[in-house]
């Protein structure tokens, strides 16, 4: 059974976040952008924000974003410099990068509280550094945030 959540009613979400706040020379950062959610939120930006993707594949593929035009960055948003780097002149942070198997988070918990805990801590200061102020989204699997 495919439990992954549609689309649709995220991209109106987004939407409602950034639309009309947008203007062609806005820069959008998608950590994880190579997964599943982040490919959809990428291909929401085509012509609307200039795209990066940082994203090591580690479950995520560089195919995912074959045809849409951003820029993929390979590293992980564990690696402080390339955060630092890719956030540089970014308007609005997507933070999709993450462990997402339960299974998985399971076999390895300590990787997982590195990448989704520790990875986000990193994401999330590195955003502040760069004084991005409350523009920061994490996609929650919990539907009251
Ligand atoms: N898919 C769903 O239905 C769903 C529903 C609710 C919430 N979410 C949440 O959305 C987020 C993304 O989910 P998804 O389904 O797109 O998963 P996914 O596995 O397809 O995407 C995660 C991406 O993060 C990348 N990644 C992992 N570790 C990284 C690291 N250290 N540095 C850089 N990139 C790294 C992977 O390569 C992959 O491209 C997760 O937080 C997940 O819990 C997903």
């Amino acid at each position: 059974m495919d439990l992954r959540v549609s689309i649709s009613p995220l991209q109106r979400t987004i939407a409602g976040l950034v639309e009309g706040l947008l203007h062609s020379s806005m820069r959008v950062l998608i950590t994880g952008g190579a997964g599943f959610i982040g490919r959809h939120i990428c291909e929401h930006f085509q012509h609307r924000a200039e795209v990066r993707v940082p994203d090591n594949l580690r479950s995520g593929f560089e195919s995912n974003l074959s045809g849409l035009k951003c820029q993929l960055i390979v590293g992980s948003i564990l690696d402080r410099d390339v955060v630092k780097e890719v956030i540089k002149g970014v308007d609005f942070v997507f933070h999709l990068a993450a462990m997402v198997s339960v299974q998985q988070s399971v076999q390895k918990a300590n990787e997982c509280a590195e990448i989704n805990a520790g990875g986000t801590a990193i994401v999330l200061e590195e955003a502040a550094r760069a004084q991005l102020g409350c523009n920061l989204r994490r996609q929650s699997n919990d539907s009251k945030n």
